[in-house]
């Protein structure tokens, strides 16, 4: 076992790393104020190959492995978690199912624009009425001829007004039993008639982020763009989250990280009874499960990307990575805003915010509650990964970085 990064990976860690503190870091304040996604955030994203970080590069990626993916959530959430969670639906919701499951003209064709951040891309399974319970969907996709008419509302959308392709999942058959073979996936462009979107105000966390709501009215989606076959919709719905829960989880790494290491900078400046708050026991035992609970998700995650890289079955271990890196990273921003006293609770200090955002993802992406119950099931061996018969794409290095092969004739 290695637990050493390769160049490569210190190399993109150290990438995202001095764009966090340069850019992002000194002024994220101001933009979660106005409640505003800084608009120069995405293009620079693309600008630095981040947002196809870990998509071959014959599609327009930067072709490196899924570790290296961990490490970029984690140094983006160690500034802000808004600019993880674009990482999060762009690149984990949303390209990585395109790598998985789109056919090679989808992939020219949507992927490769992603990957370069020429288009910007999104993931809708959440409604109004179905979260946890993704088959209890209502959005139909009724097949006429050679096209899909789609119908319905998506809530909760990461950059729904921002995004030009998004994965749809909705019902091909409502009325399959079960539901969730009824469900099929579909790739659907903002600029189809009949799509519209709108931002969600008013958000206790990652408020200089872009969430919002998608409605389809009528909307044509060619055949062609259907993912996967009819009625494997729930099953990309699942892979995508896989992926996407890898992300959140790294990124919540990065949160905790952010937790420690302002507090341990507060705790060596400020004084009380004539010492550092550093020197005081109760103060020691904070930074003391801080640093626990970074050391563990830190390799909860690590762990996952080596098995991403593997191409092996991972979805116990995501969940599990998932489920202990955000419900820790809400803990340690608490007492982060402990150890800052009044500071913590003024928006003088970063602290807040981070409390504010780390709220979110014990929610998205499936919530704690249920991935104690997938563990738990697990643990009774009442669900089986082995039972899951879907391919996991590994880590190719060869394949990932190599150029695609002159067409015959250019
Ligand atoms: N990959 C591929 N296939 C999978 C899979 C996976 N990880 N997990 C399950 N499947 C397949 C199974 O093999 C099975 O296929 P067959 O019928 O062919 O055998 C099928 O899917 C059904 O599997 P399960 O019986 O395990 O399904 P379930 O109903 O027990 O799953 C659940 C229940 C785990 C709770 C699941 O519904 C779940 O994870 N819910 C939470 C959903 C969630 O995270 N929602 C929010 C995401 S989006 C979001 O947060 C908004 C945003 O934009 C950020």
């Amino acid at each position: 076992m290695n637990f050493d990064l390769t160049d490569e990976q210190k190399q993109a860690q150290k990438m995202v790393r001095d764009f966090a503190a340069k850019e992002v870091i000194p002024v994220i304040g101001e933009w979660d104020r106005k409640q505003e996604m800084n608009p120069a955030f995405l293009p620079r994203m693309a600008e630095l190959g981040i947002l196809g970080i870990s998509i071959p590069v014959r599609y327009g990626g930067q072709g490196f492995d899924y570790i290296t993916l961990g490490l970029v959530c984690e140094e983006l959430e160690r500034a802000d978690t808004t600019l993880r969670v674009v990482m999060s639906v762009h690149h984990g919701l949303n390209s990585q199912a395109l790598l998985q499951w789109g056919t090679e003209e989808q992939k020219q064709k949507f992927l490769t624009p992603q990957a370069t951040g020429e288009k910007y891309a999104g993931f809708c399974l959440t409604e109004p009425g179905a979260g946890s319970d993704v088959a209890a969907m209502n959005s139909t996709a009724r097949r006429v001829g050679d096209r899909y008419i789609l119908n319905g509302e998506k809530m909760w959308i990461s950059l729904a007004t921002k995004a030009h392709h998004f994965v749809v999942v909705a019902k091909h058959d409502p009325d399959a039993q079960p539901a969730h073979k009824g469900m099929s996936a579909f790739i659907v462009t903002s600029d189809m008639a009949g799509v519209t979107s709108g931002d969600i105000h008013g958000k206790l966390g990652v408020r200089a982020g872009s969430t919002g709501w998608i409605k389809m009215e009528d909307v044509e989606v060619p055949v062609e763009n259907r993912l996967g076959e009819e009625g494997e919709g729930f099953k990309i719905a699942m892979s995508c989250l896989d992926n996407g829960r890898y992300t959140v989880a790294s990124g919540a790494t990065g949160l905790i990280r952010a937790c420690l290491e302002d507090s341990i900078q507060y705790a060596m400046e400020r004084e009380t009874f004539g010492t550092p708050i550093a020197q005081h026991q109760l103060i020691k035992q904070k930074i003391a499960y801080m640093q626990q609970w970074y050391d563990a998700a830190f390799l909860l995650c690590t762990k996952v990307g080596y098995l991403k890289n593997q191409g092996v079955r991972n979805t116990r271990e995501t969940s599990m990575a998932k489920w202990y890196a955000t419900d820790h990273s809400v803990k340690a921003a608490l007492e982060a805003v402990q150890i800052f006293g009044a500071y913590g609770f003024s928006d003088e200090y970063p602290v807040e915010r981070y409390l504010r955002n780390s709220k979110g993802a014990v929610i998205y992406e499936g919530t704690s509650e249920i991935h104690q119950l997938m563990q738990a099931d697990y643990a009774f061996g009442f669900r089986d990964d082995r039972s899951i018969r879907c391919e996991m794409p590994a880590y190719d290095a060869e394949f990932w970085q190599s150029e695609p092969e002159p067409v015959a004739g250019d």
